[in-house]
């Protein structure tokens, strides 16, 4: 069992029978994702899902678990996800795919928000790894990106797979992937690239995690807020 599979396996037992649970989106979220349906099949846990992407929707649907909408919940007990990049901290990097408004919408909507990683992700800072992915709307890309620019950060818009365009998320916004300066802070970060006019939503998840959860080398580690 590697280590993503492991974590996943451990995060699967803070779930109990009756609960609402959030759905990542990600390698490891997807083996959350298959325990789960392990679990609802041999050891009857009854639980509804919403997921945090078509991919993981697809995924839990096809398992046999029961989904509902986003638009229909108003909080959660539980969600479960991978991230990019997480700080001593506990402030993750999150939305290398595209689908960051639904994971942060369920980040903040949890009773207990769970981050589960292999130890690649433990960075010392945001931003040590990966580009920012910054979701703005399309009108605007051009005026958000020069107010991130005056601010002293650096990227573009994300392209296409075909690279004949730019990328598109799951509900019509372009993606900004910025480099900023590594020495401003998660929280200014956060505020920073919150307050640019035209940002849908970013990748930093600044104050929204409860535990993360590390395995390396098969021994899990667990850090609490
Ligand atoms: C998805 O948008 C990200 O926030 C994922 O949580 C992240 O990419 C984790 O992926 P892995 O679990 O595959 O490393």
């Amino acid at each position: 069992m590697n280590d993503k599979q492991l974590v996943a396996l451990h995060a699967a037992t803070y779930v109990k029978s009756g609960m609402l649970v959030g759905l990542g989106t990600g390698s490891t979220a997807n083996y959350f994702i298959e325990e789960l349906a392990r679990l609802q099949c041999d050891e009857g846990l009854k639980i509804i899902t919403v997921a945090s992407s078509t991919v993981s929707a697809q995924k839990a649907q096809s398992l046999g678990l029961s989904i509902v909408a986003l638009e229909n919940i108003s909080s959660i007990d539980l969600y479960v996800d991978g991230a990019d990049e997480i700080t001593p901290e506990m402030t993750l990097l999150k939305g290398r795919g595209s689908d960051l408004v639904k994971e942060k919408l369920l980040a903040k909507a949890a009773t207990q928000f769970i981050v589960v990683a292999d130890e690649s992700k433990l960075v010392n800072h945001i931003g040590q790894n990966f580009v920012i992915p910054i979701e703005v709307i399309p009108f605007a890309w051009q005026l958000t990106k020069k107010s991130l620019e005056n601010a002293g950060a650096q990227g573009d818009l994300r392209p296409n797979a075909a690279k004949d365009g730019f990328w598109v998320t799951s509900h019509g916004s372009y993606v900004l992937d910025m480099k900023f300066d590594a020495s401003i802070s998660a929280q200014n970060l956060n505020d920073l690239i919150s307050n640019t006019p035209g940002v849908v939503e970013h990748g930093i998840f600044y104050s929204l995690t409860d535990i993360v959860l590390i395995a390396a080398n098969g021994v899990i580690s667990e850090r609490m807020a």
